[in-house]
Formats: structure tokens, sequence, C-alpha cells
């Protein structure tokens, strides 16, 4: 059964922080190197925001350029929907923050923790309000400050992660336009390949947590590995084969950018060739919440996204979390 939101993204826009960190940089420190990084991962370089700049910062980037862009007033927005694992604060959400800078008068919102599946989560959120006819304009957001929460000694993690922010806006649509389906789930006993410990109500923060390195991302990766390659292909499999359409169809792929490698398992199983799947990992790294607004963004400015293509935006994150959504591109 199928999933249809009658919703389209109608605008997307991103932020990425202006300092870049290449492999070399962290050659310097660490006993690693550029040829490893990229073999491994596909990554270059990634964007790492200053102290003072947080997740919400990045996000108000992005949502000022896509109101901008769309020649959207912000009073015009009814809600603001925020997936980040690196929110500025336990509390008030991210979204608050936003909505204050924006102007945003008349939008309520929240923020959703689905990590590296958080943007999927959040666009499938933002966009049943907009499917059920209450809300005409919602500002879906992607945003992760992950170097806030890196181990820079850490050569398995920290070399893997950028700082960036995307955005969309979702507004009402068509019969044959907007998310056609959609799938996501939860397998919580993936929960300890990929965590951050400390700082939370089980572990508040205190100078032991902070000697003990629990407020820093945890991960075995290679458990994290095996399972997005498995989910990423299942997933999307079974999206377009449920709507009726063939792997060919897909005009384009905008996968979560955690490993080439894995993206590349994906694409090889969908047997899709590069034209159709978005990659810009070597530029950014994983920006979890991030990668697939920014990934989006990146296919409309190199012409890569036309109205009427069929696109899958797939995730897998941390949770585990599966994020999936088929949609028809509108404009
Ligand atoms: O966004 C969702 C969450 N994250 C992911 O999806 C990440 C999923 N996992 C991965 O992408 C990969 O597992 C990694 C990139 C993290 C690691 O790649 P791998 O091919 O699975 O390597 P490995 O963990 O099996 O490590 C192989 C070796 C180890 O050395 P030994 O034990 O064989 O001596 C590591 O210590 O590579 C070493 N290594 C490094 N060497 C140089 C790990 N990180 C580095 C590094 N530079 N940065």
């Amino acid at each position: 059964m199928s999933h249809r939101i009658p919703a389209k993204i109608t605008g997307v826009a991103g932020y990425v922080p202006p300092r870049v960190m290449t492999n070399d940089d962290f050659a310097k420190t660490l006993d690693t190197s550029d040829a490893w990084i990229r073999e491994r991962t596909g990554i270059r370089e990634r964007h790492i925001a200053e102290k003072g700049v947080a997740s919400s910062h990045m996000a108000t980037e992005a949502a000022k350029l896509l109101l901008a862009q769309t020649g959207t007033d912000p009073a015009e927005i009814n809600m603001i929907v925020v997936g980040s694992v690196t929110p500025d604060m336990f509390f008030p959400a991210t979204a608050c923050l936003v909505q204050d800078r924006l102007g945003a008068k008349k939008a309520w919102g929240f923020d959703l923790s689905a990590a590296c599946s958080g943007f999927a989560y959040a666009l499938t959120v933002g966009a049943q309000f907009v499917g059920a006819g209450t809300h005409k304009k919602v500002l879906v957001i992607g945003s992760d400050k992950m170097s806030a929460i890196l181990d820079y000694k850490d050569r398995a993690t920290c070399v893997l992660f950028g700082d960036g922010a995307g955005a969309v806006l979702l507004e009402p649509a068509g019969a044959n336009e907007g998310i056609l389906d959609f799938h996501h789930d939860v397998d919580g006993s993936g929960g300890q390949y990929l965590y951050m410990p400390g700082g939370g109500s089980l572990n508040p923060s205190t100078h032991e947590t902070v000697d003990k390195n629990m407020h820093v991302v945890h991960q075995e990766g290679s458990n994290v590995f095996k399972y997005a390659v498995r989910r990423m292909a299942e997933v999307a499999a079974e999206l377009v084969e449920r709507n009726g359409f063939k792997n060919d169809d897909l005009a384009l792929v905008v996968p979560h950018q955690a490993n080439l490698r894995i993206i590349r398992a994906m694409q090889d199983r969908l047997g899709l060739d590069d034209s159709k799947v978005m990659v810009n990992i070597d530029r950014y790294g994983n920006t979890t919440a991030g990668t697939i607004p920014l990934g989006l963004r990146d296919a409309v400015a190199q012409g890569r996204l036309k109205k009427g293509d069929l696109v899958l935006l797939m995730a897998v994150g941390a949770g585990f979390t599966t994020g999936s959504i088929l949609l028809r591109w509108a404009y």
C-alpha cells in the first residue's frame, strides 16, 4: 500500500559554514591520510562552523535563502520542523530560535530527533499537515553542527562528519506531483552502535562524564555500515515496486551521504548509473540531517531535477532509523 500525501516541495536552499577542513588537515594531528579517507569514505573535505555558530544559525541562514528564493513572506509560514541531533540546547527547540530570527510570527514548530534520517522524518511529518489541508506553507529543515559532538582524537569518527543545513518549503500539491509514498521504520536494537551517551537525563553532564569522553559520537562503524547497505537498497526497491515503477523510472536518487561505498552499494543493487545518484559527500562529509536537503540543493543547481521527475530520498541513521520518500519533482 502506498501513502500519497498531497504536498510538494516548492523550493530548496542550503547553508554550509565557510571554513573548510581537508583530509590533509586531519593528517597533521592524527594517524590518517587523505588516501585512506577518500578510499574508505569518498570524503575530501567538510565545512566546520566557528565557535558561537550553532545549528539554529545554519538553519536560519538556509531558511532565509529559501524564503528569498521562493518570494515567501516569513508571516506566511505556518509551521517549522527542524531535524537535528545537535540542537543549540535541550530547550527551547531550535525551531523556536529559527522562528524568532525569521520573524515567522504565525508559525508553530518543533524539533525532531532521528539522526541521519532526521530530514526525511521531518519532511514526512511536515507534509502530513500540508496534506491534511490545515497548513499551506511548512518549512522543513535539517541542520547539524556535528563538529560540536566529535572527538577530534578519534580518527574513526571525526573524519566522517561536517556541519551544514538545508531547508525546503512544502505547499499543497496537485494530482500528479509531490509526495507519492514514504516509508519509515525504527530498529531500536541498533541504538548501541551509534550514540552519544552523555548530557541527557541518563548521564547528566558532570566532570566525570567529561573525563569519560561521553559527550561525543560513539560508533561501531562496521555494524552501522552493514545495516545501512542492506536497508538503503531494500527500502528503495520496495518503495519503487509498490508504486508500480521500475528502478529505471527513477530520474534521481538523493541518498543520505554517510559513506560513498554505502551509496554505491545501493546504486548497484538498484542498477542505476552515476547520473541518477546524487553524490556530494566529497565536499561536505556527513552533515547528518543536512545531507538530503543539501543534495537536493546541489542537484537543482546542477540542473539535474526537472518538473515531473521521479525522485527518491533515502536515509538510514542512528537508532537505527530509516527514512525514505518517493516524490514527483514539482518545479
Ligand atoms: O550516517 C549514519 C552513520 N554512519 C555511517 O553510516 C558510517 C558507517 N560506517 C562506515 O562508514 C565505515 O565503517 C567507516 C568509514 C567508519 C570505517 O570504515 P571500515 O572500512 O569499516 O573500516 P574499519 O572500521 O573496519 O577499520 C579498518 C581499519 C582499522 O584499523 P585496524 O584495526 O585494521 O588496524 C581502523 O582503526 O582502519 C582504521 N581506521 C583508519 N585508518 C586511517 C579507521 N579510521 C581510520 C582513519 N584513517 N580515519
